[in-house]
């Protein structure tokens, strides 16, 4: 990305609005309107072809025939005007558009769009849109958008992609008391998208924190990356994660994928912090822009009443912080400032007798401690307090205990004279909240956000980084699937899907296909016994109803009787399947079944699950997904992520299960399906059985369907 090139276009010195207007209420009306009472300091260059002034500017009939210097044309006419109007830009020199005319891809006009982006291409431009509602910038004073108001200003940037929230969140955001410097409308993204703006604003002055609406990414993959490399806090609300290309799923997979847990498990992966909700999005905004991450999981409340304590003490535990007691030593200093009947346990309750001095007293210590990590403080409105003591003796704590690296988040429960505290407090850079639950999920996403980061993280952090493994053979596995392709096939046997994965050092259980009874009796001799008999047939797809299943056979007669008996079965119940053979399987003990599996997502790619088989999978969709490749490191600690966490772990007196086997396994598979994603859709390991530590594991079966 060209840190230059975009600073031109969202750091505009000049600006043109094409289709600018004297008619009020027109959109090309407002955007003039609102650059010169928003006071740009920069050129604004009218452009009309029948107007000689618009709202008092001198106004020009073309681009080309402005005298000074364009950075940024913002695009106010119909659709079809367009590319008209960005070739004289391009000529003229414009550095960049932002593109507000809609009636582009959204409607079907996806040839319309990707016109307007070459012919800006052919220029160098980059283009912002279309369809969107513009830029605002309050340290900039720009306001080259339509919508009438710039939001209170602050230190977050916010990138959306629906461009009635972006105007409507610019005058929430004075009701909801967060700032932003920015506010970016990206529409259509045919052009700069999520990644650019988040890499670009990673390196703005004036940004602490991004946070973004999105509907989804163009390039999810590139998008995480950025993310991942970022160095400010990243907050995302994603909307439309319901029933995500569940229906056209062929797999158990692709259905389990549905209902956005691929993004639950990218945007994790990149370090971003989710927001649950709008109002959750401001409030995490609010803390992540003005307060530093939570460098460990100890958390100190301080209030003035047991009850608020409690509700901020069940919200630690909901949100993943869950309260620990204050070591002793932190409990006595602060003694000095409670009262007999009050707590210095944690939370710390000052009781109705806490005024200002106390506030000042206990906040300082508790920062001061270096047990504490981070630090909620409540406060209930009682007549005994005037709340702009308390907000004033808690910023002075913060001030006076030198204390930078720790977050503080605040909350008061009152009326007016609370609300005006309040204001005062997130005014002086303290993130400050109506309820003592929504200051607890505030301090929680910037806890979240070192824990993803690695900051402080508790125990030992995981590493991401993946290296491939080098004895895999990937020529095999590509020259199995070729073969299938030859025969018009778009999915593979499971005698192939296994070679695949054994291809890539998976432990697969033996399979081998037979033609004849003697044939199967012969690999069932060189494999050993037991074995189990499969029928194959590319038309019968649940085997077992169709009689084609047996187990357990431990001899060359059980292995005949088998065989006949698997082929009369398949006859009776699809007299004109075609029929391959019978597959012969070493026949592995029974473990614990677990089932590996991929997609290759729309968004991000090369995508790997994991869940434990049976009714967890079938009802309870216990499942975690990451985006391959991932570490066994990484694998290790997905392998915790389910709730049925604990059957691997060893509950009820079994042994544990080798985890560690198992975690490469799905790292191994994960490479697999990196490294063959253009040729596998889906696939999956079904189920693979996990035996005791140290003995590792084995698929029993599995499928590969192609592209
Ligand atoms: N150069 C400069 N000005 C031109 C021009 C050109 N080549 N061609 C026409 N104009 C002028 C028109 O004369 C008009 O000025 P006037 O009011 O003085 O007559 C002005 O540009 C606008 O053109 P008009 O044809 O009246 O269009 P419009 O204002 O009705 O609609 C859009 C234009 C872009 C607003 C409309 O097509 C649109 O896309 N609306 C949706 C935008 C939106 O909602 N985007 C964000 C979604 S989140």
């Amino acid at each position: 990305m060209d840190f230059e090139v975009l600073n031109g276009l969202l750091r505009p010195k000049s600006v043109a609005v094409i289709g600018a207007s004297n008619t009020p209420g027109k959109i090309g009306y407002l955007a003039v309107k609102n650059l010169i009472d928003c006071n740009y300091p920069g050129r604004v260059y009218p452009i009309n072809p029948k107007e000689a002034k618009i709202q008092g500017l001198p106004a020009y009939p073309s681009v080309l025939d402005v005298p000074g210097e364009i950075d940024v044309a913002m695009l106010i006419v119909p659709a079809a005007r367009t590319i008209a109007v960005t070739e004289e830009c391009g000529r003229k020199g414009v550095k960049g558009l932002i593109v507000v005319a809609s009636g582009y891809s959204e409607i079907g006009r996806k040839d319309l769009e990707d016109e307007l982006v070459a012919t800006a291409r052919r220029y160098g431009m980059r283009l912002l849109g279309p369809n969107i509602v513009g830029i605002m910038c309050n340290s900039d004073k720009c306001n080259a958008s339509f919508g009438p108001f710039m939001p209170l200003p602050g230190k977050a940037a916010m990138i959306s992609q629906s461009g009635a929230l972006l105007i409507a969140m610019t005058v929430a955001s004075y009701v909801r008391n967060v700032g932003f410097d920015k506010m970016i409308s990206v529409g259509n993204m045919a052009d700069v998208n999520f990644g650019d703006l988040v890499e670009w604003l990673d390196q703005d002055a004036q940004t602490t924190c991004i946070t973004i609406y999105v509907e989804g990414f163009q390039n999810g993959r590139r998008f995480l990356e950025i993310a991942r490399r970022a160095h400010k806090p990243i907050v995302a609300l994603k909307s439309g994660v319901s029933a995500h290309g569940a229906a056209a799923a062929a797999s158990h997979t692709g259905a389990m994928a549905g209902k956005g847990k691929v993004y639950d498990a990218a945007l994790q992966q990149a370090g971003v912090v989710r927001a649950s909700d709008l109002n959750n999005l401001f409030d995490r905004t609010l803390a992540l822009s003005l307060q530093p991450p939570m460098a460990g999981s100890n958390l100190m409340i301080i209030s003035n009443g047991g009850g608020v304590g409690v509700l901020a003490a069940d919200a630690a535990e909901r949100y993943g912080i869950p309260l620990r007691f204050a070591p002793d030593d932190l409990q006595a200093a602060l003694r000095a400032y409670v009262p007999e009947i009050g707590s210095v346990k944690n939370p710390a309750d000052l009781t109705g007798m806490g005024g200002w001095p106390e506030y000042l007293a206990t906040v300082k210590t508790a920062l001061q401690h270096p047990w504490v990590h981070g630090l909620v403080v409540l406060f209930c409105e009682t007549q005994r307090n005037d709340p702009m003591d308390i907000a004033s003796a808690i910023k002075r704590a913060v001030d006076e205990s030198g204390v930078t690296d720790k977050p503080i988040a605040v909350s008061f429960i009152g009326g007016a004279e609370a609300e005006r505290a309040m204001k005062w407090l997130v005014e002086n850079g303290l993130p400050t909240y109506g309820a003592p639950d929504i200051a607890v999920n505030a301090i929680a996403a910037l806890h979240e956000y070192a824990q993803m980061h690695g900051i402080g993280r508790d125990g030992e952090p995981v590493t991401e980084e993946f290296t491939p493994y080098c004895d895999v053979d990937a020529d095999a596995a590509r020259a199995i699937i070729a073969q299938a392709r030859a025969t018009g096939r778009v999915y593979l046997s499971e005698i192939e899907s296994k070679k695949v994965f054994a291809a890539y050092g998976l432990p697969v259980a033996v399979t081998e296909l037979a033609k004849t009874e003697d044939e199967a009796v012969q690999l069932a001799e060189t494999m050993g016994y037991p074995v189990v008999l499969k029928i194959m047939s590319p038309d019968i797809l649940h085997k077992s109803d169709a009689g084609g299943v047996k187990i357990n056979l431990r001899s060359a007669e059980d292995v005949r009787a088998a065989y006949r008996a698997i082929l009369a079965s398949a006859r009776a119940y699809k007299p004109d399947a075609r029929i391959e053979g019978v597959a012969v399987q070493q026949m592995a003990p029974s473990g614990t079944e677990v089932i590996l599996g991929s997609i290759n997502d729309p968004t991000f790619g090369p995508t790997v699950m994991f869940g434990l088989g049976g009714i967890f999978i079938e009802i309870l969709k216990d499942v975690t997904f990451r985006v391959a490749p991932i570490s066994a490191e990484h694998a290790l600690a997905m392998l915790a992520d389910i709730q049925g966490a604990p059957l691997l772990a060893g509950a009820r007196g079994e042994a544990p299960r080798d985890r560690i086997a198992l975690a490469e396994a799905l790292s191994r598979y994960s490479q697999m399906i990196m490294d063959l994603g253009d040729e596998i859709a889906e696939s999956d390991a079904n189920p693979v059985l996990v035996y005791a530590e140290g003995h590792g594991s084995k698929v029993v079966d599995a499928r590969i369907i192609l592209r």
